[in-house]
Formats: structure tokens, C-alpha cells, sequence
């Protein structure tokens, strides 16, 4: 089975944690002889390509990062130039992943994309959803192994399934909420380092300010 994989990611490809998640889920989802192609709405030249693709698969995954809660404003820009299918049997999933750790900042994009497929004349396949995968970019080769097996995984699963069933995406994108216990931990202990992680990685990717400055404070009453 063929699946056309649309990135909804604004990062180019090289630095994308998406292209990365996308890549581990072909490995499994091409095992045993499926096909995959994949588009980057960050390359403005691969929106014609992607449109027609949209338009003659009928099996499509989007793949995006959380953006303020919900799809990115490249993604969305895309979808709206898109003209709903009016032939029945197109089915559409996509692959949700964020920064924070709690699967309960996805679901109000959850919510979003499931009304998705019904406007794009197309048939909902699920959302899968996976947190805590902001430093995926910035971890070491062995520990960004380790984040993306699990989406080798998946790639098996849909490819056998062609479904992200809403049981098996709830387990894969726990914790729903971060325990009580370790919240308190993390504001005792686990703050100071990870402001220190932070400081080192807006460092490298060229911060010169601050991470807590607030140039306008003084304009605010
Ligand atoms: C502008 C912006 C807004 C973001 N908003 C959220 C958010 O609301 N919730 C979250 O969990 N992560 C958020 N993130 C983190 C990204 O979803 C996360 O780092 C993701 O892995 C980035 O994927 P990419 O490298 O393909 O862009 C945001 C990142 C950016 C740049």
C-alpha cells in the first residue's frame, strides 16, 4: 500500500524534529513492501507537488508539530488551498507531536484535526499524538534512537491496521498529565537544571538576550 506523507512542519527539513519522526515511521511502515513519498510544506517549491499528490492518493498521512496548541499557520495555509475531494474512500490520519511532556496539550488540535477529513471530502484515520520531543533535534545519536523507535513502531502498526486506533494512541501518548509528585519535584530540584539546559540550547541556536527578558515590560502599566 502506498501512503503520501505531507510534513505541516515550518522548520526546514534538515532541522525538523518531524522530518526526523517521519523518517523512523516509513522505516516501519515500509517493511514487507509498502510505499511511502513525503512532502515539506517548508520548501515552498513542493506545494504544487503536494497538492497533486492530496489530490490523486487516496491513503495520506499529515505529519506537523504543536504549534500554540493547535496546526501551524503553514499548515493551515495549505489546507485551505485545498479542494475537497468529491469521490468517497480517501483516508486521512495524521501525526501529531509537541514539546511538552503532557499528551493534554494536544487535544484541542486533537479536536481540530478530526473535523479535518470530513471537510476535505476525505475519511478521519486518527491522530497519533506523542509529547516531549522538543530537544529530539539536540540529543545525543543513541538517545534520538531511543525517542524514535517507538514511531518505527507505529509505522508497523498503521501499515497493518491502516487506522490509528484511539486506545493504542492514548497509550502511546501518555502521561495524559504529568503526576502530582513530580511536578513538585520539578519545581524543587529539576527547574534550575533545565533553565541551565535551556540557556545552553538558546545559546547554540544564537540567542544573545536573556530567555526571561521582557523588552517591553515598561511599556505595560
Ligand atoms: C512557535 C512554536 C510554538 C510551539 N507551541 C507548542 C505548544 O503549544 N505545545 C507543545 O507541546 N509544543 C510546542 N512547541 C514545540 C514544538 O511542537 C516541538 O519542539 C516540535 O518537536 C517541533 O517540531 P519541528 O522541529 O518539526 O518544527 C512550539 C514550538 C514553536 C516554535
Amino acid at each position: 500500500m502506498h501512503l503520501v506523507i505531507i510534513s505541516g512542519a515550518a522548520r526546514p527539513r534538515a532541522r525538523s524534529n518531524t522530518a526526523k519522526i517521519i523518517a523512523a515511521f516509513q522505516k516501519g511502515y515500509e517493511e514487507g513492501g509498502n510505499t511511502t513519498e513525503v512532502w515539506y510544506l517548508s520548501d515552498q517549491s513542493q506545494w504544487a507537488g503536494a497538492t497533486q499528490a492530496f489530490e490523486r492518493s487516496d491513503n495520506i498521512l499529515i505529519a506537523l508539530p504543536l504549534y500554540v496548541e493547535n496546526i501551524p499557520g503553514i499548515l493551515l495555509e495549505f489546507l485551505s488551498g485545498l479542494r475537497p475531494k468529491t469521490v468517497p474512500g480517501t483516508r486521512l490520519a495524521f501525526l501529531l507531536q509537541g514539546g511538552f511532556p503532557e499528551a493534554s496539550q494536544s487535544r484541542c488540535c486533537e479536536a481540530y484535526l478530526e473535523t479535518l477529513p470530513a471537510l476535505l471530502g476525505c475519511e478521519y484515520a486518527g491522530t497519533l499524538i506523542k509529547g516531549d520531543l522538543f530537544g529530539l533535534s539536540l540529543t545525543d545519536e543513541k538517545s534520538r534512537a531511543k525517542l524514535l523507535a517507538p514511531f518505527t513502531e507505529m509505522g508497523r502498526y498503521y501499515a497493518k491496521t491502516g487506522y490509528f486506533d484511539k486506545s493504542v494512541v492514548d497509550k502511546f501518548a501518555a502521561p495524559e498529565y504529568m503526576p502530582r509528585g513530580e511536578i513538585r519535584m520539578y519545581n524543587l530540584i529539576f527547574r534550575h537544571i533545565s533553565r541551565l539546559f535551556m540557556g545552553r540550547i538558546a545559546k547554540k541556536l544564537g540567542c544573545r538576550g536573556r530567555l526571561d527578558d521582557r523588552p517591553y515590560a515598561s511599556c505595560v502599566r
